[in-house]
Parts: structure tokens; C-alpha cells; sequence
């Protein structure tokens, strides 16, 4: 069943304000988690299972990506990291929303040998020579991939002369997965025929994370008027919010925070949909490293009164294998998702990347981060008083408008509480 994420609305249910959907497809969701079966689950899934340990999950948006308005499943321990991509979605979504574009799903494997002859050139010749014998030693384990539309998308060979290594590189389509164990499958197959060949010794071999050929792009536009903010108007705003992205283009100690925001976007939907947050992280990293010095991976700039931003980056998401559609969360938020492809879901998190860095350069260069985490932290201190349901949202309001900042004042006020935010 494919879940219209649009019609989550915020209710009331068993005493609780969350997202609900009318139709009741969540509760479905909900009931999966019954403790005994996330116990057999987390069995399942790792070794030496004790427990599990449960995120908030929440549905950040709508947000127009691509002309489709979009829910976006969001699992995350941070507070003003779904309110971010709300924001910056909405806002972007008022004036024709985030376009993107992804690459085509490649990985590459490297195999890497020691001791196929010592003068390198010899080693890269005689491995590219057997190419077309590779790929056919290789047609078994990609056969299932190349009848999907993937597999085998050629091969390379580099001598790196300092550790005397010759590095072969496979490049193999991987359509809607991640790709880890066929590339790793692909990469340990051929072992032998390399060393037969090489007369060398198989060192290691493991597909490689930096993923550059799976990158997404996606692109904004925003009227500089609307965003304004305390103190500062619109143009003012988008001026400050420029220069803030060359600052992390420029400073790498700013670059890995501004990246740090974007990722907490991305990292968010890969935790929701069961893909490996830091195969996608490590690839985000290394890309903004690929000009030399660390930089920020988006850019904006302001032409004829919009605020434009882009962001580009590898983001290797799949729709299928490992947790992605085993963990019944990943089911849900795909099915919320509209069950896109693994590009599709690429550019969906380039756009969550995208809004939720603008929200978080827009705080920044105006009143600050501090503000919105207030009110979060209203509503832990709530919590932790002894609030629960609806509650937690009128006793953060009484917190708030009483400045009580500390857990033991929280607690004594909420003893005395009537119930009322004051
Ligand atoms: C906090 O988790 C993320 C930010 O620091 C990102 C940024 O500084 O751009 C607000």
C-alpha cells in the first residue's frame, strides 16, 4: 500500500497530540512494535541483541520536491531538525518548491594486490587486458542486477606506487540497493582470477564508500522578502545568508558544522528508511574534501530578488536490501514516500538537505539557534517533570512564560501545577 503522507494530520490520539493518519494506516505501524517482536527483530538483525532502542520518528513537511508534494519521515534525537525541513520546505514549496536530479546508482569495488610485479605498469596492463574475461567470470553474480537494468558498468586499474599496490576498480550498476554485498561479492569472486593473472597477492578487497558517481542535486528559489526575520529584512537576510555559505565554502572549521546541519537532514531520512547513515556520511565528507581543503556542500546566491541555493552531494540511498524493507519503519516510511526509486530517493534527500540547511543558515544569521531549542527544551524539562500527553505542551508553555531553566524548579512547579499554561 502506498501511503498519501499528506493526509497525516496532527491529532489528538489516546491523549496524545501526534501525526495520525485518518485512514489509520501508522497504527498498523504502531502495533509492530510490540516489545517481544522488536526483541525478535533486533535478534535478528545483529548479534547479541539485548534490547532496542526507539527514536522519535516524526513526518516533516509537506514539502513540493519536484512538483510532488512530499511527507517526509524523519528519525532523529535532535530537537529543531524536523521543524527545520518543515520550514525551509514550506517556504520553498510557496514559490515552486526544490527541483533535483540524481546520478545513476554506480558503486565500485576495489581489490587491491601486493606483489604484482614490482614495476606497476606490467600489473595494470596485463589486468586490462583481461577485461572482457572479468566481466565474464563476474556475468554470474550480476546476472540478477543486469536483468533489473544494472550490472556491470566497466573496470580500472591504477598501480599506487608509494605502497606498491595495483588497485583494480569495478564499477557496477547496483539499481535500487545499496550495493555492499553485491560489490563485495563481485570483488571476492574475482579475487583468484587476479592473482592467477597478476602473479600477485590479494591484499584486500571491499567496495569503496566514496560514491561519486551517486550523487543528487537539488536547487531552491525563495523571494528575498520572505525571509525576514527579527530585526533584519528580507534582502538583509538573504545577503547574510550568502556570505554565511562562502564562509563554509572557505573556513573548513565552519565548513564541517554547516555540513554537519545538512547531514542532519539527510542522516534523519537514512535512519527512517533504513539506510546506512554512515556509508552516506563518509561519502558526504570526502566529497567536500575533493578540492583540497574541507568546504560547505551548498552554495546560494541572490539574482533578481530570489534567494537561490543548491546543494550537490553523493547521497548513495537505497529502496531495497540490508534494513531498508526488513525493519517495518523502513516499510512504513517508504510506503509514505510514495515508494520511489533509489534515484528518487536520492533527490528526496537532497531536498531535505537543502531546507534544512537554509532554515538552519536563516536562524543563524539572525536571532540565533538558541531561540527554537528554548522551546524544545521547555518541553524536555516538562517531560521530565512528571508532564505526559497534551500536558507536555501546556506545562513547556508555563515553563517558558516563568523562565524556569533548571529540572529541580521544573519539578517543584509542576507539583503545584493546576493543569492550566498559566
Ligand atoms: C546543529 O545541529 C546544526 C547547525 O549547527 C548547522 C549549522 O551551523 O549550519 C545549526
Amino acid at each position: 500500500m502506498i501511503l498519501d503522507g499528506r493526509k497525516f494530520r496532527r491529532q489528538s490520539l489516546r491523549g496524545r497530540r501526534r501525526m495520525i493518519d485518518p485512514e489509520g494506516s501508522n497504527l498498523d505501524f504502531q502495533r509492530t512494535g510490540a516489545d517481544g517482536e522488536l526483541l525478535d527483530l533486533s535478534d535478528a538483525m545483529v548479534e547479541q541483541a539485548v534490547g532496542y532502542l526507539g527514536l522519535p520518528l516524526a513526518l516533516a513537511g509537506p514539502v513540493t520536491i519536484d512538483g510532488n508534494d512530499v511527507m517526509i519521515p524523519m528519525a532523529t534525537e535532535e530537537p529543531s531538525v524536523v521543524a527545520a525541513v518543515s520550514f525551509a520546505g514550506h517556504l520553498a514549496s510557496k514559490h515552486g518548491g526544490l527541483v533535483t536530479r540524481a546520478g545513476e546508482p554506480v558503486m565500485v569495488a576495489q581489490i587491491f594486490l601486493e606483489d604484482a610485479g614490482n614495476r606497476g605498469s606490467d600489473g595494470v596492463d596485463v589486468v586490462l587486458a583481461a577485461r572482457d574475461d572479468i566481466q565474464k567470470r563476474l556475468e554470474p553474480i550480476l546476472s540478477s542486477m543486469e536483468r533489473r537494468g544494472g550490472g556491470w558498468r566497466g573496470m580500472d586499474v591504477r598501480w599506487i606506487a608509494p605502497s606498491r599496490t595495483l588497485a583494480v576498480y569495478l564499477s557496477i550498476d547496483v539499481r535500487d540497493a545499496m550495493g555492499a554485498n553485491l560489490l563485495n561479492s563481485a570483488a571476492e569472486e574475482i579475487r583468484p582470477f587476479l592473482e592467477e593473472i597478476t602473479g600477485g597477492r590479494v591484499l584486500m578487497a571491499i567496495l569503496s564508500n566514496r560514491s561519486w558517481v551517486r550523487t543528487a542535486t537539488a536547487r531552491l528559489a525563495v523571494p528575498v522578502d520572505a525571509l525576514g526575520r527579527s530585526g533584519f529584512d528580507g534582502a538583509e537576510t538573504a545577503r547574510r545568508i550568502v556570505r554565511a555559505a562562502r564562509v563554509a565554502r572557505e573556513d573548513p572549521d565552519r565548513a564541517v558544522t554547516h555540513n554537519k546541519g545538512i547531514m542532519n537532514g539527510v542522516s534523519a531520512l537514512a535512519l527512517a528508511t533504513g539506510n546506512d547513515t554512515r556509508a552516506i556520511e563518509a561519502a558526504a565528507h570526502a566529497y567536500a574534501g575533493r578540492y583540497g581543503p574541507y568546504h560547505g556542500l551548498s552554495d546560494y546566491w541572490v539574482e533578481d530578488g530570489m534567494l537561490h541555493g543548491s546543494l550537490e552531494m553523493p547521497l548513495p540511498f537505497a529502496v531495497t536490501g540490508g534494513a531498508v524493507g526488513f525493519h517495518p519503519a523502513t516499510r512504513w516510511a517508504l510506503d509514505v514516500l510514495g515508494r520511489p526509486d533509489a534515484p528518487g530517493l536520492s533527490r528526496i534527500a537532497a531536498a531535505v538537505g537543502l531546507a534544512q540547511n537554509l532554515a538552519a543558515l536563516r536562524a543563524l544569521v539572525s536571532e540565533g539557534i538558541q531561540e527554537g531549542h528554548m522551546a524544545l527544551h521547555a518541553r524536555r524539562l516538562a517531560f521530565d517533570a512528571g508532564a505526559r500527553a497534551d500536558a507536555i505542551g501546556d506545562f513547556a508553555a508555563l515553563i517558558r512564560k516563568e523562565g524556569i531553566r533548571s529540572r529541580d524548579e521544573a519539578a517543584r512547579r509542576f507539583r503545584t501545577w493546576d493543569g492550566s499554561d498559566g
